[in-house]
């Protein structure tokens, strides 16, 4: 990911305020509280965040008012990674260059960030629905981008993908399967990202789905700038193990299709995304700039 103007604003904004929305903890609970903000504070790109921000922008609102659903989702995204590094799952040991969260809080303490980091997330987006109880047009938007994010999250989305990842690792799948574990390992929450940042903003529904075909496109392209950069990548720049599918056999696009047309198809994914937005181009500085730093991810 190369920095952009309009990335850099939004990245900004979330970084000043990721922290403000967790709960005050005992101080006894205070090792369960280090390790959570341990991986919220490491070195994130932060993309689903500002995805919803943009997204909320896009639509007619406020960046700000959809801060707290920036930061749920941010913090869904963190415990999935905690969770995804468990000697149970990917068993990895290092994460965004630094030593995986189990690693320095052992796994049980690691369970619990992600379990804390989870329910936070939504009592987060409760706490500012709750603010918005008597004005029901404002409320009725919340509710919504709470849903798409509940479903992005859940079992209709990236635990389902990850269950369906954890099942095809060390056998030989059909493409229709690895995009099935793509599209909801990863892009059902960049898709959640985009249409709860709509909701917020007030979307009208011409808007909707373009931007739902938009967050499909690159999600499906992340995940495959993802499988990519595990054999190419830089680990300095990835601040992961490089090469660690392979040994691990997961599913992956180089590793059923090879690397050029990995590459054509994420060149063709991003083509699309951008694509799909065209008649919005007066408007959509972001997400077309996201969209071509997509292809040339480093990181
Ligand atoms: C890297 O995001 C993450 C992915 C490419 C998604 C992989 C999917 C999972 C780990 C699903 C896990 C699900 C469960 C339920 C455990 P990123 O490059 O934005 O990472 P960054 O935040 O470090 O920049
Ligand atoms: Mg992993």
């Amino acid at each position: 990911m190369r920095d952009f103007e309009e990335y850099i604003v939004f990245k900004d904004l979330i970084e000043e305020h990721i922290l403000d929305f967790l709960p005050e903890t005992d101080p006894k609970s205070s090792a369960l509280y280090e390790a959570m903000k341990y991986s919220l504070k490491s070195s994130g790109k932060r993309i689903r965040p500002a995805l919803l921000l943009a997204a909320c922008e896009f639509s007619g609102g406020e960046a700000k008012e959809a801060l707290p659903y920036a930061c749920a989702i941010e913090y869904i995204h963190t415990y999935s990674l905690i969770h995804d590094d468990l000697p149970g799952m990917d068993d990895d040991e290092l994460r965004r260059g630094l030593p995986t969260n189990h690693m320095v809080y052992g796994e049980g303490l690691a369970i619990l960030a992600g379990d804390g980091l989870l329910t936070t997330a939504f009592e987060t987006m409760n706490r500012d629905m709750l603010i918005y109880f008597d004005d029901p047009v404002k409320l009725k938007r919340r509710v919504r981008a709470s849903n798409e994010i509940s479903k992005g999250a859940g079992c209709r989305g990236m635990v389902a993908g990850q269950a369906a990842d954890i099942e095809a690792t060390g056998k030989s799948i059909a493409g229709g399967l690895l995009d099935y574990i793509h599209l909801n390992k990863t892009a059902a929450l960049i898709v959640a990202a985009v249409k709860a940042g709509a909701f917020i903003g007030g979307a009208p529904k011409e808007l909707l789905t373009p931007l739902e075909n938009y967050a499909e496109n690159i999600g499906l392209a992340f995940q495959i700038a993802d499988d990519i950069l595990d054999v190419t990548g830089d680990e300095n720049e990835t601040g992961k193990k490089k090469g660690a599918d392979k040994v691990r056999e997961k599913p992956t696009y180089p590793s059923l299709y090879g690397l050029k047309p990995s590459r054509e198809r994420l060149d063709e994914l991003t083509g699309n995304a951008i694509e799909t937005l065209a008649p919005f181009y007066d408007n959509a500085e972001f997400f077309i700039k996201m969209a071509q730093n997509l292809v040339k991810r480093t990181r």
